[in-house]
């Protein structure tokens, strides 16, 4: 049978025979990308690379990436929407292109000694062309040449067989998707690949990044051809076991089983979304980037999914705690594969749990207040909802939720004018990030990165060697970096950190970049931290002088004296153990 753990290693096998190098998923988090919250393809962290930049481990890479989707949040609990999903991709950085990628593609969906599928039953689409790209005749000849029938080769808009920029600039192109016929009948006399009926289930998507889209919204050739690629795992083991749903595979059965359990009101779909918010949470949570529920950013859809379980587990009829039982669930299914999962099991555990908690009594005075409210209008008012939020702390989102179910909306805008005037948190600012993705390295941004490390060693050196970062983004207007130490860095210590900074940024220091192995790279003192199980073959170093030496993938400037005059502005507590520190460039 075709599990997970079968496919990814014949997918992951099949490209090291095409000479691919096999890089780790990256984390979950995004290290220096400002806009985008996650990681939702594997070609993210990879954009410097389509850019140009050479990567260490070659022109031909493939992975196995961790990905957050959060987009999609409200189709959770139907046969194939995730929040967290894996998607295996293969990758050419300006190596081989469309005729490679495209035969490859078709070698390993129909070989026997892959996946061996019914050739008969695979359709594919190609980018119909537009203003700005012609029609990619090309594909859809490699199609025909490998013996794909002309009638099964479908020209569709850029909505369709377009990929990227994943923010709102950067890498993009044409792509060609396979599909494979499920045996359904057609729904009506349009349908076809692309069609969300069920008939044509989309198994693999090629992208041929060959532009960069840029502020202008111009489409330019970029230097160098490149191929990526993401067939997404559950879905594919789901069809390939000729299951209907991605919840009915292995990846997930023991969890559904775990929530059935101890659920007194059955029911499928808020079954599904708790096994797949919890999922996401554990994954989110084993990251090594140390974030937890907040009020912000990545915390804030943390503490997001594991509210939403917690109220469709009430919908289950659970009364007391239980999303701990099902993450523990989830580390033991994941574990081995994932060792993050083990490794940092008693702190997720613990968040999970304090979280629920906090929530569990929102949620049930909350809910109560709707319903009283409802009960006697009929409805909920912007304003309504606002009094919920700030009386009770009951979120907006749950308020629209629960409306939904009801059957009538909120006036989400009349909502967030009210919420702005309040101005708790920048609702506007977190959308805002959903839909875009990565920005431009620009120069702030690079300066940026190079006083983070120049910053993560000056802590080193005043605090000690047991600080280590835990988390790192930057926009163009600050850095933020989060670090392991106890207690509060004093006003004192923190002012000799920022000297020793600004005195690495004065002497004028050369910015190194070395390419080397993990090994060799700790041997001399470079500072990495990430799990040897995930350590690529050969990584980046960085050495500025002999003040910083970290592995990092860049990039960076060339000589400390391009950063200006650095400025700490604030300095926080994060969680137990964790300290943040805020600053900037003048
Ligand atoms: N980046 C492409 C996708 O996510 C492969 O579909």
């Amino acid at each position: 049978m075709w599990t997970a753990k079968k496919l990814v290693k014949a997918y992951l096998d099949f490209f090291r025979e095409k000479g691919h190098a096999i890089i780790p998923s990256a984390s979950l988090i995004p290290e220096h990308d400002p806009t985008v919250l996650f990681t939702a393809a594997g070609m993210h962290p990879l954009v410097p690379y389509l850019l140009g930049q050479p990567h260490p481990e070659g022109k031909r890479l493939a992975n196995n990436q961790k990905c957050i989707r959060t987009g999609d949040i409200d189709e959770v609990g139907d046969a194939s929407h995730l929040t967290f999903f894996f998607m295996l991709g293969n990758w050419s950085l300006g190596d081989y292109f469309k005729k490679e990628a495209i035969e490859w593609s078709y070698e390993f969906l129909t070989s026997k000694k892959w996946l061996g599928l019914d050739k008969n039953k695979i359709s594919v689409t190609c980018f119909k062309g537009d203003k700005d790209v012609s029609k990619d005749e090309e594909s859809a000849k490699i199609w025909e040449s490998i013996g794909i029938p002309k009638e099964l080769i479908y020209f569709l808009p850029k909505k369709d067989n377009w990929w990227g920029p994943a923010g709102k600039t950067g890498p993009c192109g044409p792509d060609t998707e396979m599909f494979y016929d499920t045996g359904k009948k057609k729904c009506g006399r349009d349908c076809k690949p692309g069609c969300n009926c069920g008939k044509y289930f989309e198994i693999w998507n090629d992208v041929f990044m060959q532009y960069n889209k840029t502020v202008a919204g111009k489409f330019e050739k970029l230097t160098q051809r490149n191929v990526d690629t993401g067939m997404g795992v559950e879905r594919t083991v789901a069809m390939l076991q000729g299951k209907g749903n991605v919840y009915e595979t292995e990846m997930f059965t023991l969890i559904m089983k775990k929530i059935n359990e101890v659920a007194k009101e059955p029911n499928e779909k808020s079954t599904r979304i708790v096994a797949d918010h919890l999922r996401a949470v554990v994954f989110v949570l084993a990251d090594e980037k140390g974030i937890v529920p907040s009020n912000v950013e990545q915390g804030y859809i943390l503490r997001r999914l594991i509210r939403r379980a917690v109220r469709h587990g009430r919908l289950l009829g659970i009364e007391g705690s239980f999303c701990k039982k099902i993450a523990k669930k989830v580390v033991e299914i994941y574990g081995d594969e994932w060792p993050e999962l083990k490794k940092n099991s008693v702190h997720l555990l613990k968040e999970i749990e304090a979280e629920e908690e906090k929530f569990a009594k929102v949620l049930g005075l909350g809910v109560k207040m709707f319903e009283k409210i409802f009960k006697k209008q009929g409805k909920i008012s912007a304003n309504d909802a606002f009094l919920l939020y700030q009386s009770y702390g009951f979120p907006l989102e749950m308020t629209v939720e629960i409306a939904k179910e009801k059957g009538f909306e909120v006036d989400k805008s009349a909502f967030e004018k009210e919420f702005e005037k309040h101005q708790s948190l920048s609702r506007k600012a977190t959308a805002g990030k959903f839909k875009s993705g990565l920005a431009d390295n620009s120069e702030i941004t690079v300066r940026m990165h190079t006083a983070t490390h120049l910053l993560h060693a000056a802590l080193r050196k005043v605090l000690g060697k047991h600080v280590q970062q835990k988390g790192s983004n930057i926009t163009p207007e600050r850095l933020r970096f989060d670090f392991v130490n106890p207690e509060k860095v004093s006003k004192e210590q923190l002012e000799e950190v920022e000297k020793i900074v600004n005195a690495a940024i004065k002497a004028k220091i050369p910015v190194e970049q070395k390419e080397e192995s993990l090994e060799e790279a700790k041997k001399e003192g470079a500072l990495a931290f990430f799990d040897a199980k995930y350590a690529p073959e050969k990584v980046y170093v960085y050495t500025i002088g002999n003040i910083s030496k970290e592995v990092c993938a860049g990039p960076h400037v060339k000589n400390t004296s391009e950063l200006g005059k650095f400025k700490i502005k604030k300095e926080e507590s994060v969680s137990a153990g964790v300290r943040r520190i805020k600053a900037v460039l003048e």
